[in-house]
């Protein structure tokens, strides 16, 4: 659409949403709000896309950072309402033909606005509206004879029970001829208490002299977010649209799973119910995620496992590696392929090498685990002295025995078996056994006296109490 600029509105404050972060940054489903329509906007083809924000520099870093030169925003100083915000957007269009809408419309779709855009060349202007199941709120449509829109009435303006019982509302989206709204706009003026300007007067000033049609979309589509419980029902609506688009490209989804909109997904995947994937996450071929597991911004190779009730934080899982039940990958782990981490096992840092195996209790921070090494239950890396981290290096097809701490910085060697229990204070050699434990001493027959004795002792502390 080459003689299209479409306009976003998010300067508004949002003090329904009672936050200092300003409404258009709370975050849904992995986005600002502001990200939607500015991508649904992106993806109708307009030859610009303008965003007016307030001077709020978050909000300018984020179109800038997510949007680079696709976009480009303006600032309404002061938020004198929707019309003053359109105003100062039109300022940047040249095109012959605009389209304006709201920044707090998650759902919107590049569809829903080409609609729009299509009706307006048949019209002075039209307008999106629905029929949501709860009206409250949204301005109301009131209709002419012929079924054209006469005006919009907001909320708080409504005068009657016949016009509070109006179920179509105006959804904020609005299409014409550039200088047929701007001339609307030019002519705004101040009609209420708090000195707004109403971009809905100047559909009523456009209806009182030509024609404003009504161009009907999906209520779920065109709801508007002014408050927290707004954001809770549009992100629920939003994890099901990235569930049906994930079912459509060939992944299973099971019940509440719920997904970012920034999450990659390849066919084949599984994702079970209770999953929450976030962020920059990327699911591979054929991966596993089971129940209740958690990933945020980490990469998942083709044909991984991840267990149930895994967390798996800025990290990679490698092709066919198993995670979990119950395992916690803290930033910058790297899992490569066929490696194995189980339950309750906690890495952060550490590098554990393809096809190596740490299955039970065990801390690895800060370490490179090689080649098919095992470690066993109950190992820690010993790798902060209170002031420094340090590393622990094991080579590959090395073996830590159970329940051994070893005291960064330090190295066990290829092949080298720890013996379990030991607390490793030196660096293994390559193929060395090392012990670092008490030796264990036998006493024969000594099992029967110990007991008598301690018989005899548990009688008399008894006797005492009684007495
Ligand atoms: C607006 C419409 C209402 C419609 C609803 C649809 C008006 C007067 N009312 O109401 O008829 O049913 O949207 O969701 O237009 N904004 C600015 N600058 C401002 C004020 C607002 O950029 O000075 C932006 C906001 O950031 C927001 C959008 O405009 O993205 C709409 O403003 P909001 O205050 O949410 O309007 P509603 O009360 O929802
Ligand atoms: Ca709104």
């Amino acid at each position: 659409m080459s003689d299209l600029t479409a306009v976003v509105l998010a300067a508004g404050l949002g003090t329904r949403m009672k936050s200092a972060l300003p409404k258009l940054l709370h975050r849904v489903a992995g986005r600002c709000l502001v990200e939607f329509p500015v991508r649904a906007a992106i993806e109708l083809g307009a030859a610009r896309v303008v965003v007016v924000t307030s001077p709020h520099p978050d909000l300018h870093a984020l179109l800038a950072r997510v949007f680079g030169d696709r976009v480009v925003s303006v600032v309404q100083e002061v938020p004198r309402g929707t019309g003053d915000a359109a105003r100062i957007g039109l300022s940047r269009a040249e095109t012959e033909r605009v389209v304006v809408l709201c920044g707090d419309t998650p759902l919107v779709t590049a569809s829903e606005l080409a609609r729009v855009v299509e009706a307006s060349r048949g019209a002075d202007l039209a307008v999106a509206t629905a029929e949501p199941a709860d009206p409250t709120g949204y301005g109301r449509i009131l209709k002419n004879a012929v079924g054209g829109i006469a005006e919009i009435r907001e909320e708080r303006d409504l005068a009657s029970d016949a016009e509070r019982a109006i179920r179509e509302v105006n959804a904020g989206i609005y299409a014409a001829r550039r200088e047929t709204l701007a001339g609307a706009l030019v002519a705004l003026r101040p009609n209420n208490a708090q000195g707004e300007l109403y971009l809905t007067d100047a559909v009523a000033a456009l209806a009182a002299r030509g024609s404003v049609l009504a161009v009907r979309g999906s209520p779920d589509a065109l709801m508007g977010v002014n408050d927290r419980e707004q954001l809770r029902v549009a992100e629920e609506a939003l994890f099901g649209v990235v569930r049906a688009r994930l079912g459509r490209s060939g992944v299973t989804v099971h019940g509440d799973a719920r997904v970012d909109d920034t999450v990659e997904v390849e066919p084949g995947a599984e994702i079970e119910a209770n999953v929450r994937l976030r962020g920059a996450s990327r699911i591979g071929v054929d991966a596993f995620i089971d129940v209740g597991t958690v990933v945020t911004d980490s990469d998942i190779g083709a044909r991984a496992v991840l267990k149930p009730y895994s967390i798996v934080v800025s990290s990679s899982v490698g092709e066919g590696a198993q995670i979990g039940p119950f395992a916690h990958l803290r930033p910058e782990s790297v899992i490569e392929a066929d490696a194995h981490i189980g339950n309750f096992v906690e890495t952060k840092k550490t590098r554990v090498r393809r096809g190596a195996k740490a299955n039970h209790l065990a801390y690895l921070g800060d370490g490179d685990i090689g080649e098919r090494a095992n470690v066993g239950a109950g190992t820690i890396f010993c790798n902060y002295d209170g002031f420094q981290k340090h590393r622990t290096t094991i080579g590959e097809d090395a073996f830590v025995g159970s329940d051994s701490q070893l005291v960064a910085p330090v190295t066990i060697g290829k092949g080298a078996y720890v013996a379990s229990g030991s607390s490793i204070t030196e660096d293994v050699p390559d193929g060395a056994l090392a012990i670092a434990r008490a030796r264990q001493t036998n006493k024969p027959d000594y099992a029967a006296p110990l007991r008598t004795r301690l018989e005899a002792a548990a009688r008399a502390a008894k006797q005492k109490k009684s007495r």
